[in-house]
């Protein structure tokens, strides 16, 4: 008897691989397609995230926090039951637009995220908080995640807001800038 359930379980763990594989392969494509069609956002030219930080445009955002330097609102397509997103009022197209001059921004950004998870009953070491990491990104103005619950995440969402090579959590990206020339 022990013997006839192992091989199918090996099956299982074998095709759990493989789905996680072409699962993934599938998130990076489709993010990166993301990217490539809102790419005009960059040098200057029009940013939608800059108009919503600003209120320059359409009605006026729903944002959840507002401070000098930054402003936290929903994420329009959330992950997961809570799920915001933190951005600079000054444009920078992503992490890699930053350098060690930048460290107290994005520790601030992250201070306030964590702030406001906790003004929402959410743990922020519970949370999942980080940046996406260029050519993944879906809009080039630099945007802090924050999301609670991880459990309710898709499968997807879990690949794309891993640590790897295209997500950064925000301790690893503060570690990172620290590590940069000014
Ligand atoms: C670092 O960022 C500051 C502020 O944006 C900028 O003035 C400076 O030139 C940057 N340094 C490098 C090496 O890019
Ligand atoms: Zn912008
Ligand atoms: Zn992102």
């Amino acid at each position: 008897m022990p013997n006839q359930s192992k091989s199918p379980m090996k099956r299982k763990a074998k095709m759990y691989i493989a789905g996680l594989a072409g699962l993934g392969l599938i998130v990076l494509v489709s993010i990166y397609n993301c990217t490539s069609s809102e790419s005009r956002q960059a040098n200057g030219q029009k940013c939608f995230f800059c108009d919503f930080a600003h209120r320059r445009q359409g009605p006026p955002p729903v944002l959840e926090v507002e401070t000098a330097e930054y402003v936290i609102f929903k994420d329009k397509y959330p992950a997961a039951k809570h799920h915001y997103l933190a951005i600079p009022k000054e444009h920078f197209d992503s992490l890699k637009a930053l350098n060690k001059s930048h460290v107290g921004l994005v520790r601030r950004m992250e201070q306030g995220m964590m702030e406001f998870l906790r003004s929402k009953d959410v743990d922020p070491k519970e949370a999942i908080v980080g940046f996406h990491l260029p050519p993944f990104i879906s809009v080039r103005h630099l945007h802090l995640h924050g999301i609670y619950p991880p459990a309710d995440m898709s499968f997807g969402n879990r690949i794309s807001f891993m640590p790897s090579f295209w997500f950064k959590k925000s301790n690893d990206a503060i570690l990172d800038l620290e590590g940069r020339d000014l």
